[in-house]
């Protein structure tokens, strides 16, 4: 594991980054192609979506992989901007170009497919998190303060991942196995917390 970290000692975050927009790139190009199919604007839809859910998996993985002694840790806040930059690409594909900003489909499609607003309560999650994602607002907060916040990250990644199985409307496999990891992941940080609260107590 130190070997590893060692190799990854002069990557710096901005090749975290400027490796986290090239889907987006990608994306784009075979939009401006015309190869994303039939319905482009769902295409782009979901593979946004898929992405957030991506980055926002391995945020949650940082921190039990330092467990093992893997340290990724300087690389999480631009993992957790990237997800947050997706998720709200993921949002204002459906608001803008799906819905075509009309509120009276928006009021529909919320009602008629109610994992939408699963997902809305996710990405709103996620908007408080992204605006103290820096410097300042740690310093202004405190560190503890910010801890706590920042776990609404759970919430929201577990809301993505409900989301996800549902959209499918039958069992898939794949969104399953994304809300199985969310889950042992989760699970796996209480397990962690647990003889803390204890000893506390
Ligand atoms: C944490 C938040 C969210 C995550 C992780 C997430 C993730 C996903 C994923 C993985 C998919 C399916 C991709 C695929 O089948 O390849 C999806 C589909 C979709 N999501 Fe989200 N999403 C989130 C929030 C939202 C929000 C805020 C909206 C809109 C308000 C939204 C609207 C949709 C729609 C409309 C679809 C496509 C459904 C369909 O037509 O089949 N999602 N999302």
């Amino acid at each position: 594991m130190e070997a590893l970290n060692r190799a990854l000692r002069p990557v710096p975050s901005w090749a975290v980054y400027a490796g986290g927009v090239l889907p987006f790139a990608w994306i784009v190009w075979l939009t401006a192609q015309g190869g994303l199919g039939a319905d482009p604007v769902k295409e782009i839809e979901l593979r946004l979506g898929l992405l957030s859910l991506q980055f926002l998996v391995a945020g949650l993985c940082v921190t039990p992989l330092r467990w093992v002694g893997f340290n990724l840790i300087r690389y999480r806040r631009a993992i957790g901007l990237l997800a947050f930059f997706y998720l709200s690409l993921h949002f204002l594909t459906w608001m803008v170009l799906d819905m075509g900003l009309r509120l009276d489909e928006i009021a529909a499609d919320l009602v008629k497919r109610w994992y939408i607003i699963i997902g809305l309560f996710g990405f709103l999650m996620m908007v408080p998190l992204a605006v103290t994602s820096n410097n300042l607002s740690i310093r202004r907060m405190g560190a503890r303060s910010w801890q706590r916040l920042h776990r609404l990250t759970y919430a929201a990644i577990f809301a993505g991942s409900v989301h996800y199985v549902m959209v499918a409307k039958v069992w898939l496999v794949e969104p399953l196995v994304y809300l199985g990891a969310v889950v042992v992941l989760l699970m796996l940080r209480v397990w962690k917390a647990w003889p803390r609260r204890i000893a506390l107590a």
